[in-house]
């Protein structure tokens, strides 16, 4: 095992920056443990749309926090081949929270305050042991301020429409690449402008622009950071 110490890596960014693949792919190499904060934000959506907390007129705010409060049971589980799914009780919710539906619905789930407390609650308490790597929005400014290490992940508009794009294509998903780059352009509105932690970055933080990256040149910066940091080769 590579000896980088038991640090928690944060991860943020925009939509489409490849914020899960790499922090995924560090977790992997380093044998940290990868937690993804965005899956926790599309568990409460997915809950709560089929309790019918949410839809077309709005969120039932009150409703929603009842519900919450009484126990919305989201864990995220390995089931040893190295993925981490999320899970709602006995049931394995990872592909559905991934539906067109629930990314929706999932921004002003997520902008709800009382929401983000109850998430900001249970990434503290799975990450507790340390060595973890969590990407999200405001991980490195609201969750983990304190975090050793932070990334702040950019890439150009064209690069993150085109990779997006060629996402949805795979999942025959047909849309054009107007409606992509609406679609991201106004998520990132949306993330940005918020009242409770808007996506910024942290002023710690390291900008990796991945505009012009592979994944390979990807994680040989991180390993350069994290050696020029804790004086370590990983
Ligand atoms: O990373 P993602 O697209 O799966 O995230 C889903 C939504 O959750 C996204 O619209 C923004 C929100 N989110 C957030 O507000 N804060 C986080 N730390 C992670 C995600």
């Amino acid at each position: 095992m590579i000896a980088v110490p038991d640090i928690i890596i944060a991860v943020d960014g925009w939509s489409s920056t490849g914020k899960s693949t790499f922090a995924k792919l560090v977790a992997k190499h380093f044998g940290f443990l990868y937690l993804d904060s965005g899956a926790m934000y599309r568990g409460v959506t997915l809950l709560a749309m089929e309790k019918g907390l949410i839809g077309p007129e709005g969120i039932d705010e009150p409703g929603l926090k009842k519900a919450l409060d009484a126990g919305f049971d989201l864990h995220f589980e390995r089931p040893g081949d190295g993925s981490t799914r999320l899970y709602s009780g006995e049931r394995d919710i990872e592909k559905e929270i991934r539906t067109m539906e629930v990314s929706s619905y999932v921004s002003p789930i997520s902008a709800v305050a009382f929401v983000r407390s109850w998430v900001d609650e249970r990434l503290h308490a799975f990450s507790v042991k340390g060595r973890v790597i969590m990407d999200g929005r405001d991980i490195g400014t609201t969750v983990f301020p304190a975090a050793e290490l932070k990334i702040f992940m950019t890439a150009s508009d064209e690069v993150r429409a085109q990779r997006r794009f060629d996402e949805l294509v795979q999942k025959g998903t047909p849309a054009t690449m107007e409606e992509v780059m609406k679609n991201l352009k106004e998520r990132d509105y949306i993330d940005s402008h918020r009242e409770t932690s808007p996506l910024r970055r942290a002023e710690d933080a390291f900008e990796l622009d991945n505009s012009d990256m592979n994944l390979h040149e990807e994680l040989v910066w991180i390993q350069g950071l994290i050696q020029g940091k804790f004086g370590i080769l990983g």
